[in-house]
């Protein structure tokens, strides 16, 4: 599905990732941790293809770094859903309207945007918040917006990162439970962050990232 071979990514001549090795399956769930600046959101700008690496080769799905075309880029994030951690919404739409605002984009058909929206509000928790602005909902809330927004063109997986950052821990922890369930429906999730205790409680696979290299390690 994901797939970093020999990958390398420096700025400015300092390289952040070197010649790194990784693969993420189907339907998998995968930690990503490490320290703050040692290149988590590097490597997710990497696989959605917002950096080209400076060497080796990404595979996401058919998409190849080395040969993607920019304007095949955009197809390829339709396959990806993102969480950045200083989310936004739209602040004079409502939550339907929100996660909808993807699909207005692609041109998808008003039944199947009601049958998806209806879906991804389900899977979230937050079918009954329909109709909320988002300055009526918890920062918890609007965090699983977010992440239905981000579902809402059925991606093989979700990317998320640092998604709890701003969160205390018992939101950090029922936004863990929302990845949780949407990975047992069948959704890879890859989540980097540095909350470790995060980490610990979702039991998945763990990829560390330690001066420019990346290792999977049993627990933390
Ligand atoms: N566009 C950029 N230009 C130069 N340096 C960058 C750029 N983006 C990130 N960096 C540097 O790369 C390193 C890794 O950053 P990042 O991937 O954001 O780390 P993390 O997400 O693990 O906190 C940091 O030292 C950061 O300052
Ligand atoms: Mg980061």
């Amino acid at each position: 599905m994901i797939t970093l071979k020999n990958v390398t990514l420096s700025f400015n001549a300092q390289p952040i990732l070197s010649n790194i090795s990784m693969h993420i399956n189907s339907g998998e769930f995968v930690s990503l941790i490490g320290e703050s600046g040692i290149g988590k959101t590097t490597l997710l700008r990497l696989i959605y293809m917002d950096l080209l690496p400076n060497s080796g080769m990404v595979t996401v799905g058919k998409y190849n770094s080395l040969v993607i075309k920019q304007r095949e880029i955009p197809y390829l994030r339709r396959t990806l859903g993102v969480v950045f951690q200083d989310f936004k919404l739209l602040e004079d739409r409502n939550v339907f309207e929100n996660v909808a605002f993807p699909l207005h984009v692609t041109g998808v058909k008003r039944h199947e945007i009601q049958r998806r929206i209806v879906r991804v509000l389900a899977e979230v928790g937050l079918s009954h918040k329909r109709g909320a602005m988002p300055n009526e909902l918890s920062g918890g809330e609007q965090q699983r917006v977010v992440i239905a927004r981000a579902l809402v063109n059925e991606p093989f997986i979700l990317l998320a990162d640092e998604p709890t950052g701003n969160l205390d821990p018992a939101l950090a922890n029922e936004i863990l439970d929302v990845l949780l369930q949407i990975n047992s429906r069948g959704t890879a999730v890859l989540l980097a962050t540095h909350n470790y205790d995060l980490v610990r409680r979702s039991g998945s696979r763990i990829l560390q990232i330690k001066d420019t290299k990346i290792k999977e390690i049993e627990s933390i």
